[in-house]
């Protein structure tokens, strides 16, 4: 079985991480890929979604598996280009990614089908933004691709212009509408599905780390840590999350002919309400899927390609007890710049842990050296959450760069 995986992060080491240990033991590729990560999976020879088809098609893959979103909203999108090609692909096409990549069309999902989420209003003009801000504090999301700077938790109406100056008058992120949404307070979640028509299963549910600092402080990153586990979220709260969450989402998806067949991945806050839904993103999250992933037990290349095909066995798939914690080292400068070219140290030693490449390259002289904002994601897994984090955090003291950045407070919860 050969299977291409799209994307070139941690989240795509560990996947290919837990496809090279399947007991079908897959041919794998991947597209655009790292240096780590071409030593467990092919370059695929492509520069963009049209050649990378052409070789799909040339090479004979059975099953594309979408790492990460873009591609599925890039040119007709990566699912539909592979329904096209006869190629089955783990990952929604392009209408159904529409839930991650437009924030508009996934609040108007949201209040369509009764699920709870914050109340909010959209507008397409700075008097529009203006006229919908009543209460304070409010959050300011451009409705567009924003490299992660497109949400604003604004406190104060200065914090708020400042913003909409930003969006509207210096269209900062180009052209583009904005979604106005009630603050909603709360620790946060995230809930994996793997989604096949009308059915889901529910995986590892895990909470990520978004600050830059300790007692999350500071701007947001793509995420400093997480950790995983079944007893993060008692059992009733799972049931509510199940039951006023993930049902009316999967039949939303059917009664709207919106097709779907991925992983879906639901962002949600805890709040004194109830859970309600932040976000929907069609892919894994990332560092989550560092720390899900080795809590896996089964075939995951048998499953997804099944799965791809609309045979959802969640039997394939066991997922073991006990707790993963992920820390993640960042380069320096990160999140506002990201420093590249400082060398790695301590990598052999850190054999303790899983160590997932999240922005890595090899030097002239084939040692491993920064290569972007977040740079590796060291992994333990044990009985308890404590013992989980200690042995994160002693194999993580092996490894160091110039300017490395790590929180010290991952994996402890103001939550359980
Ligand atoms: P998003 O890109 O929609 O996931 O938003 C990024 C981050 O902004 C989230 O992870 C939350 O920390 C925060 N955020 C988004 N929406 C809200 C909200 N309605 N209330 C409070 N915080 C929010
Ligand atoms: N963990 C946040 C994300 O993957 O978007």
């Amino acid at each position: 079985m050969k299977i291409l995986v799209t994307g070139k992060g941690g989240r795509e080491h560990a996947l290919l991480t837990a496809l090279a240990e399947a007991p079908s033991r897959p041919e794998l590729f991947a597209y655009p890929g790292s240096d780590a990560i071409f030593e467990i999976a092919k370059p695929a020879p492509a520069v963009d979604l049209p050649s990378l088809m052409e070789f799909m098609r040339a090479e004979g893959i059975h099953l594309c598996v979408a790492g990460e979103e873009s591609m599925l909203v890039q040119d007709a999108g990566l699912a539909n280009l592979c329904m096209e090609a006869g190629i089955p692909c783990w990952g929604p096409p392009k209408e159904s990614a529409q839930l991650e990549a437009s924030k508009e069309f996934a609040k108007e999902f949201l209040v369509r089908h009764g699920i709870p989420t914050a109340k909010y209003a959209a507008a397409g003009s700075l008097e529009e933004a203006r006229a919908a801000i009543t209460p304070l504090p409010v959050v300011l999301k451009f409705d567009g691709l924003a490299a992660g700077k497109g949400v604003a938790v604004c406190g104060t109406r200065e914090e708020a212009d400042a913003f909409l100056d930003t969006v509207f008058t210096q269209r900062l992120f180009g052209p583009g509408r904005m979604v106005i949404e009630e603050c909603l307070t709360g620790p946060e979640l995230s809930i994996f599905c793997s989604v096949v028509d009308e059915r889901f299963h529910l995986l590892t549910p895990a909470r990520d780390y978004k600050r830059i600092r300790d007692n999350d402080d500071g701007p947001n990153t793509g995420g400093m840590g997480a950790v995983a586990g079944r007893g993060l979220v008692p059992e009733s709260l799972l049931e509510e999350i199940t039951s006023t969450i993930i049902k009316p989402t999967v039949a939303g998806l059917r009664k709207d002919g919106l097709p779907y067949r991925g992983f879906l991945y639901f962002g949600l806050m805890l709040t004194p309400q109830g859970p309600k839904v932040i976000e929907y993103n069609c892919r894994f999250g990332d560092p989550e899927c560092e720390a899900v992933m080795p809590l896996l037990q089964g075939d995951l290349a048998q499953y997804l390609m099944e799965a791809a095909q609309g045979w959802l066995r969640p039997e394939m798939l066991e997922t073991k007890a006990g707790w993963s914690v992920c820390l993640i080292l960042a380069s320096g400068g990160y999140p506002e710049s990201s420093r590249s070219g400082d060398l790695i140290t301590g990598l052999p030693e850190a054999g303790g842990a899983r160590v997932y490449h999240c922005g890595t390259r090899r030097n002239a002289q084939g040692q491993f050296e920064t290569h972007g904002g977040r740079v590796l994601a060291v992994v333990a897994q044990a009985e308890t959450r404590e013992e989980a984090r200690d042995a994160a955090y002693a194999q993580a003291a092996h490894i160091t760069f110039d300017g490395c950045q790590r929180r010290s407070d991952i994996a402890t919860l103001h939550f359980s």
